[in-house]
């Protein structure tokens, strides 16, 4: 980290931990990453921190030329703005993650009513979800701490990018899933990463909760995303899209909240780039949940944000089938800071907003697609204008839940449910497959007759 006596301000610069509900300061966390005087969240800070904005700007493009593995992710990439792990070189585990694209959306935005809308997909990352930014981070922080084993819950892409930055830092690792609620590719990335998967006949929430005593009893590195370091790593997703768009803001960041960790850690980085003058002005950031998982949307409706509700939750978005998300009050304080809404939406609204994704040649999976379907109540509803900039942060791969698509396509996917009739109303979004004889006559058939509908 050379690098950063040339570029900051002061350089005595450290991270200090801190209670997001008692401003404790505690020099080091406990196993669950809870403050041991009230129980609550711990964020890092950066007290008295300051840079040369310009300089830096400069030193992180330069980096994109280095050949060192360290410059070439784009989480390491920020690592001024991150805590500093000691011995780096020895102890950071990377997959080159980050430096995902940043998509124009044309037919969406049309669908949207907005004129302009483009997408950051984190599923563009090594093991296709945006967990790879806080992995990298926070597996890092446990090989530096030389942990042997490592573990979460998850309801998927949390436990197969885990798995993967286990392997590659040789440590062992422990997954705990809610048994059959989560997608086969999930499951199956963390099997061939070598993890003890776990799948326990409970839903996330009993997950988490089993984890939680584990950890206090074993030593295993609690990984899930109340780990102040995985929050740190997930922030240089927002810095990455302000250094894509040339440090100009744009005037709304949609994310989909299930955790609320990643809300969380965009929201912080926003405010630390206001704060650090590297942004001059802060978009509004707002968060979408499943209807059937939305305790934090009910929380800011229904009780002004004084109190979080957990509920049940259901919905076909697996990924953000959350019931008692950890990260609430840290993700209440950011979209109160930026200004942003909350929105929930129905499943038939996710998988229409799904099936458009795909349609302009993207493509993500169903939790990331409540931040289109989201993006539509929030412009009918005049919260986003039609010249307003849009950006939605798209979490996860298409091929993450293939089995959700092929059933939407083939119109398999409400069947039987209380959606069926309202379902009709995305039908026309459907592509099933066409199942022919082999022969040239009956394929020349079928592309007249679509040629015919387009
Ligand atoms: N999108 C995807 C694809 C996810 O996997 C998750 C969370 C979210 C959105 C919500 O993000 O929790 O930070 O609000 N997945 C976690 C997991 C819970 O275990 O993989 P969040």
């Amino acid at each position: 980290m050379s690098s950063k006596v040339s570029i900051a301000q002061n350089t005595e610069t450290t991270a200090k931990l801190r209670c997001i509900s008692c401003a404790a300061n505690p020099d080091s966390a406990a196993q669950d990453f809870r403050c041991t005087a009230c129980g609550d969240l711990l964020e890092f800070s950066f007290p008295g921190w300051s840079f040369d904005p310009a300089a830096l700007k400069s030193l992180w493009r330069n980096r994109r030329t280095s050949r060192e593995a360290l410059d070439q992710s784009g989480v390491w990439r920020f690592r001024e703005l991150l805590p500093h792990i000691p011995n780096l070189e020895e102890h950071a585990i990377t997959l080159r993650e980050g430096n995902t694209p940043l998509y124009s959306l044309p037919r969406c935005a049309r669908v949207a009513g907005v004129e302009s809308l483009r997408a950051k997909h984190q599923g563009m990352n090594p093991t296709a979800s945006f967990k790879d930014t806080g992995m990298t981070f926070a597996a890092s922080a446990a090989h530096h701490a030389g942990l042997r084993w490592v573990a979460c819950a998850s309801t998927g892409n949390t436990s197969a990018s885990m798995a993967a930055y286990a392997a590659r830092g040789n440590m062992h690792s422990l997954v705990l899933i809610p048994e059959g609620k989560i997608s086969w590719g999930k499951l199956s990335q963390s099997l061939d990463y070598g993890a003890l998967t776990c799948q326990l006949r409970t839903d996330f929430d009993g997950c988490v909760s089993i984890l939680n005593q584990l950890v206090r009893q074993k030593p295993v590195y609690l990984l899930n995303s109340v780990n102040p370091y995985r929050i740190e790593g997930q922030k240089t997703a927002a810095i990455e899209l302000m250094e894509q768009l040339a440090w100009e803001p744009p005037d709304h960041i949609i994310v989909p909240g299930g955790n609320l960790g990643n809300s969380s850690a965009i929201g912080k980085a926003l405010l630390e780039m206001q704060e650090l003058k590297l942004i001059s002005r802060l978009p509004k950031l707002s968060i979408i949940q499943a209807q059937g998982a939305n305790p934090f949307y009910r929380s800011v409706r229904e009780f002004g944000g004084k109190r979080l509700e957990p509920m049940t939750a259901d919905t076909q978005a697996t990924a953000i089938r959350i019931g008692n998300p950890a990260s609430w009050k840290k993700a209440l304080r950011v979209l109160e800071a930026t200004g942003g809404e909350v929105e929930e939406v129905s499943e038939v609204e996710i998988a229409a907003a799904k099936a458009e994704i795909g349609a302009d040649g993207i493509g993500c999976e169903p939790a990331s697609a409540v931040t289109l379907a989201g993006l539509k109540k929030l412009r009918q509803r005049g919260f986003v204008k039609r010249d307003e900039a849009v950006i939605l942060i798209l979490t996860g791969h298409l091929l993450k839940d293939p089995d959700f698509t092929i059933k939407f396509h083939r119109g398999d996917l409400f069947a039987g449910t209380a959606e069926e009739a309202e379902s009709e109303r995305a039908k026309s979004l459907q592509r099933a497959p066409v199942e022919l004889e082999a022969n040239l006559g009956a394929v020349i058939a079928a592309l007249e007759a679509a040629e015919r509908n387009s």
